[in-house]
């Protein structure tokens, strides 16, 4: 499949996009090892999350998902899974294979965690080091990459841990399994990353201790089931959001946007770049705060980003890079290695397709250098990775000709219906070999 993006006059629009990931997979997780039951609005249906509610459920948990979006998940409690007849493939999924490892290391039987090309090409040391501290015993490919074989029935102790890197998936891997440990289980973070995992145990009634950057759980809690209301996500905002900046002369609001401030340095780079973006209707959705995105149509100025601001916006540097090359001046992207080991290098990926499209891009080990420019049309990659697919599809509305992005199936992980949404902002792309 491949998206063909024609330079576009974007128009006023109204828009939502889909369910956060991030708190979809774990209103999954928690919700199936929770007391009672737990009802989900607004719940992605992306592959991603799907590919967690079937581990989920070949874990003995009745799961009903009478639409897409809605689901009624009946807990079974802390002890209540069951072991899975088979391997759990998890898909493209790094947030559903480090959470789900958490979880299950502390079960009484053993479970084999896999998943795509990508996914089994991805560090799980950084799980499998604080895991084994704690008393766990999992196998992985001598590169310490996935199939992941976890054993069961060990003895789980609570540790005390500092993060060597800002990682929420490392987080919340390690206070899932502080679930089932003894004693309490503490986790320190070089720097903020999402708390959707804090903030969901604590709305289930878990008693999570946060004290400037360590967060604490002690063993042994019942999570009661709820309800969750999962805000849209913001790194799916995101790319109407660059849509319209980049445009002549349009003003959209994107409603009801999750816009937790562990997840907001997406919008404060852009804003510092000189975009016209504001929050308005701000509300709390739950335990998360929400509110509709006003943006309209801005010129951007390159500079340096704020390194501060890369574990608040770790997933829209594809997207920022592509604002990078649309600014004026030259932009300065520092503290970002952590893009090496996503669904693909996103650092190499961004630049191949930004240099075929004619922009000067310098990489470093953990940085990028991008050149203001102009577009131009051609052929790109996604290296199979959705967010490469859905940033470099923008650099074709602005671009002198067509642009074709290669290989964009994986759209569908985090942001299905990405083309209809961006044809209702009046993008003109289309979607090709489907
Ligand atoms: C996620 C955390 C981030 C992010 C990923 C989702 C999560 O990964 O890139 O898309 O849901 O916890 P890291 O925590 O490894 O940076």
């Amino acid at each position: 499949m491949q998206f063909i993006v024609t330079p576009s006059q974007l128009h006023d629009a109204r828009v939502t996009v889909p369910g956060d990931k991030s708190v979809s997979h774990r209103s999954l997780m928690l919700g199936s090892i929770a007391e009672g039951r737990t009802e989900v609005t607004g719940f992605l249906a992306g592959e991603d999350c799907l590919a967690t509610l079937a581990a989920m459920r070949a874990l003995g948990v009745q799961v009903d998902q009478p639409t897409p979006t809605n689901m009624t998940i009946d807990g079974v409690g802390l002890h209540g899974l069951r072991e899975a007849a088979g391997e759990l493939d998890l898909g493209n999924s790094g947030t559903a294979m480090r959470l789900m490892a958490g979880l299950l290391v502390g079960q009484d039987f053993p479970s084999t965690l896999t998943g795509d090309e990508s996914l089994t090409s991805r560090p799980m040391g950084r799980i499998i080091k604080p895991l084994t501290m704690m008393g766990a015993a999992i196998e992985s490919d001598c590169d310490g990459t996935p199939p992941l074989q976890i054993a069961g029935g060990l003895r789980l102790q609570g540790i005390d841990y500092e993060m060597p890197i800002a990682s929420a998936q490392v987080k919340s891997s390690i206070l899932l399994a502080g679930l089932y440990a003894a004693g309490t289980t503490r986790v320190k973070e070089p720097a903020v990353t999402r708390d959707h995992t804090e903030r969901m145990l604590g709305s289930m009634g878990v008693a999570v201790g946060r004290d400037q950057g360590s967060i604490s759980i002690a063993g042994g809690q019942a999570l009661q089931g709820c309800q969750v209301e999962v805000p849209a996500d913001l790194s799916s905002a995101a790319f109407i959001l660059l849509a319209v900046v980049l445009s002549d002369n349009a003003d959209v609001l994107i409603t009801n946007v999750g816009v937790n401030p562990t997840r907001t340095g997406v919008i404060d780079i852009l804003q510092a770049m000189g975009a016209d973006i504001i929050l308005e209707n701000p509300q709390m959705l739950g335990e998360e705060p929400i509110a509709d995105i006003r943006v309209r149509s801005s010129q951007l100025q390159g500079g340096d980003v704020d390194p501060a601001l890369v574990s608040l916006a770790i997933d829209e540097f594809p997207v920022l890079f592509v604002a990078a090359a649309a600014a004026s001046g030259k932009t300065v992207f520092s503290g970002i290695g952590e893009l090496r080991v996503k669904e693909s290098d996103r650092i190499a990926a961004m630049a191949d397709g930004m240099r075929r499209l004619g922009i000067e891009v310098d990489e470093s080990p953990d940085g990028a250098v991008v050149h203001g420019g102009r577009f131009g049309g051609g052929t790109v990659e996604s290296y199979g990775d959705h967010r490469i697919a859905m940033s470099l599809a923008l650099a074709g509305t602005i671009a002198d000709d067509d642009v074709i992005v290669e290989d964009v199936a994986a759209v569908d992980t985090s942001f299905p219906g990405f083309a209809a949404c961006m044809t209702s902002i009046g993008v003109d792309i289309r979607v090709e070999g489907v």
